[in-house]
């Protein structure tokens, strides 16, 4: 029996747990009922914490091995190689004329973290440091649902194909047809992938990194892509996470999307990032 309560947080996915403190190992017990209610829910929130780097870490890694940010060092500044290196920053604060995080300002496009690698981080934790005074939500998009949702023709189309999944660090809206910057990541990924622990099916393809889908025409992949793109920003499937300063949020990167909103470019925003690797990445192209 533990503290802990957990409370959704909307229809598409989404839990608050409270009951738990951060700063503190968490005993096997409480880590797996976190795991299932993350399993669950596919998002969960826990407010109003006091983490440092390493509370963070420790928390991630009751959930597995800590992912190393593949950032290449080429792409590093100074305040980041000063961290651990599972940590990154996501921030558009410049500070002695260096940026200290990634992805500063602005709206970000629906994606999922390290889906341009060939085995994708299971997870990401985010944690809420300073926060702007209005937007820069992030917006999450249950792809168990799009999934379930998707036309039965489309489904027919697609399923049991590949779709090619590049990026290029640093992109936050893709305003070309195809990457070709020299630090791009491209990866091979199933349209549909079987979760590795719940086993459900999930649409993996997303705006920001899909590129196209093996075997269709041009126009043919341009066309489902698209309308998968408009599937997934449908508000029924969505949860819009607004940020307070202490939040601790996990997402399951295999089951959901998420994209930011845009927020004031003069206010500052500080969030602090650690990922999960998967153990089981059974949907190796
Ligand atoms: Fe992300």
């Amino acid at each position: 029996m533990t503290d802990i309560a957990i409370k959704p947080l909307s229809n598409a996915c989404g839990a608050e747990i409270t009951g738990v403190d951060l700063t503190k190992p968490i005993s096997p017990d409480v880590a797996a009922e976190i795991n299932r209610a993350w399993l669950d829910h596919c998002v969960i929130v826990v407010r109003g914490q006091e983490l440092a780097d390493i509370d963070q870490v420790n928390f991630a890694e009751a959930f597995g091995p800590v992912g190393d940010y593949l950032r290449p060092d080429t792409l590093r500044n100074d305040a980041m190689k000063e961290r651990h290196r599972s940590v990154m920053f996501v921030s558009n604060i410049v500070e002695n004329g260096e940026p200290i995080g990634s992805l500063p300002d602005g709206e970000m496009m629906f994606h999922t973290d390290t889906g341009y690698d060939q085995n994708p981080h299971k997870a990401t934790t985010l944690y809420a440091i300073e926060i702007p005074s209005e937007g820069g939500n992030t917006i999450f998009s249950n792809q168990y649902k799009v999934f379930d949702a998707l036309p039965e023709e489309l489904k027919n189309k697609i399923e049991g194909r590949n779709a090619h999944h590049a990026y290029e660090f640093g992109v936050m809206i893709k305003d070309k047809e195809k990457y070709d910057g020299p630090e791009l990541r491209t990866a091979v990924h199933p349209v549909f992938r079987p979760h590795t622990e719940t086993g459900r099916p999930t649409v993996y393809m997303n705006e920001l990194m899909t590129e196209s889908i093996e075997g269709l025409s041009e126009e043919e992949s341009r066309t489902a892509l698209d309308e998968i793109f408009a599937l997934q920003k449908e508000k029924r499937f969505c949860y819009e996470h607004v940020w307070q300063k202490g939040d601790l949020v996990m997402w399951d990167n295999r089951c959901t999307l998420h994209a930011r909103t845009d927020f004031p470019r003069n206010e500052r925003r500080l969030l602090r990032r650690v990922t999960i690797e998967d153990a089981a990445p059974a949907w190796a192209a």
